[in-house]
């Protein structure tokens, strides 16, 4: 039989790549091969992402385009891909997607990607042939309700860069800022165990691989006990047993793998970050001195109503040791403009913040009102026009900003 052939079209951030990713290594591993054409695959799957409701119109968009052309082959020859809807919006919407898309044959959410395979199988009942027949309209699944992933996903070895890993150290989050829908979307956050992390960087440099980014919504907050290791040292005494492996620890590990030449973190939240940690980086040989720490605004009264248990003061003291102690270091961030009641000042406030940090790269995004969130209930009241002013107004500042920059290091 014919190898089978599996598109994913991936949106949102590198999480969602990495996913995307698991999913292409354990259909892989059941016989499938990648194509990036989606008029020849088998098994189309859409990962996407709800950050942002253009994010959302954007994956809409192109579900809507699968969708019709693979009305149009089935008409003219009987065959027609399973298409897949997962990721995000997955999770956000669930069942419902089949009634916006019903050439939608399955939807699978973050947390039960390693059911895919088995979906897909029960989804053509064992026999391929039945795709090439209508039945398929008939019969949907979806899968949003699980728990944990298993540690397993993590196994199949697949990475889409030769030299280079994403390494999952934590899923989820439970920061639960008012604006965000990823708490919702991804459940709470969850750690990886620290060994398991260290294994599959071990596997992954077996195959070639040299540089490795690890990955979570915060990863400043992880945390992992050193059970296996202390169970099997006869000696350790009990309080021991207990010991917790921090985010500063798991670096250090990481740092003395051997055959790693270089690693970096994404993403750290501010209340989190210490100066434990910027001295880790200017010490660890292998860790890349860049830092994305998200401010999200410069205004006390609106980082309070964001939820982001930090003042302006507080953000702008953490930049200033980074700059002090991890030298030559970048450091970027993540400003939303236009969060329900910001006034011209709090904007203002947000502004200089981005001037007295002098970030070496700022992603701006305009406020989107998302299902679940805390800010919903709020009215969304900077006019998009404002809005527009505003996220042009610290593009252009940041443009400045990095431009001096490069001229400084020519
Ligand atoms: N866990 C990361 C990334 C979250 S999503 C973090 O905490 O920083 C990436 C960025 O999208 C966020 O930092 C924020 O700036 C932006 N974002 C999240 N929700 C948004 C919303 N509702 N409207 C506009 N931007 C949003
Ligand atoms: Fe969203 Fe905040 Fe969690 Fe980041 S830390 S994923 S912005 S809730
Ligand atoms: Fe988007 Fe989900 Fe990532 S909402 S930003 S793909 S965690």
């Amino acid at each position: 039989m014919n190898k089978k052939h599996l598109y994913i079209r991936t949106y949102g951030c590198q999480m969602n790549v990495r996913d995307s990713e698991v999913v292409a290594g354990l259909l892989k591993a059941e016989g499938y091969k990648l194509t990036d054409d989606p008029a020849s695959a088998d098994v189309v799957i859409i990962n996407t992402c709800s950050v942002r409701e253009l994010a959302e119109q954007k994956a809409w968009s192109e579900i809507g385009r699968i969708a019709k052309k693979s009305q149009v082959t089935s008409h003219k020859s009987q065959v027609k891909p399973l298409i897949g809807i997962i990721g995000c919006m997955a999770q956000n919407y669930k069942e419902s997607i089949f009634q916006r898309a019903p050439e939608v044959d399955f939807v699978v959410g973050p947390t039960d990607i390693a059911k895919i395979p088995g979906i897909i199988n029960e989804l053509v009942r064992g026999s391929w042939s039945v795709v090439r027949g209508p039945a398929l309209f008939e019969r949907k699944i979806w899968e949003t309700g699980g728990q944990n992933r298993p540690e397993e996903i993590y196994h199949s070895g697949f990475y889409a860069d030769k030299e280079h890993a994403f390494v999952v150290i934590s899923e989820g989050c439970s920061n639960f800022c008012s604006y965000c829908v990823v708490p919702y979307v991804r459940g709470p956050l969850r750690h990886r165990n620290c060994e398991d992390i260290i294994a599959e960087i071990r596997r992954a440099i077996e195959q070639g691989i040299t540089r490795v980014t690890l990955l979570g919504q915060n990863v400043n907050a992880y945390r992992s006990s050193l059970k296996r290791k202390a169970q099997s040292a006869k000696l350790q005494r009990k309080v021991q047993n207990d010991r917790e492996v921090g985010f500063v620890d798991l670096l250090r590990k990481v740092n003395q793998i051997k055959g790693l030449k270089e690693f970096s973190f994404v993403t750290s939240h501010p209340k989190d970050t210490s100066i434990e940690l910027f001295q880790a980086m200017a010490e660890l040989k292998k860790l890349k001195k860049y830092l994305h720490l998200p401010v999200q605004s410069g205004a006390d009264r609106i980082l309070k109503a964001m939820n982001r248990g930090y003042t302006r003061k507080f953000y702008l003291e953490l930049a200033h040791d980074y700059r002090r102690i991890v030298k030559g270091g970048q450091l970027t961030t993540d400003i939303i403009v236009g969060f329900p009641s910001e006034t011209k000042e709090e904007f203002k406030e947000t502004y200089e913040l981005v001037k007295e940090a002098d970030f070496d790269a700022s992603f701006i995004f305009k406020y989107s009102p998302r299902p679940h969130s805390a800010a919903a209930a709020m009215a969304d009241d900077v006019e998009k026009r404002e809005k527009e002013r505003r996220h042009k107004l610290i593009l252009d500042l940041q443009k400045s900003i990095s431009r001096k920059k490069r001229c400084a290091k020519d």
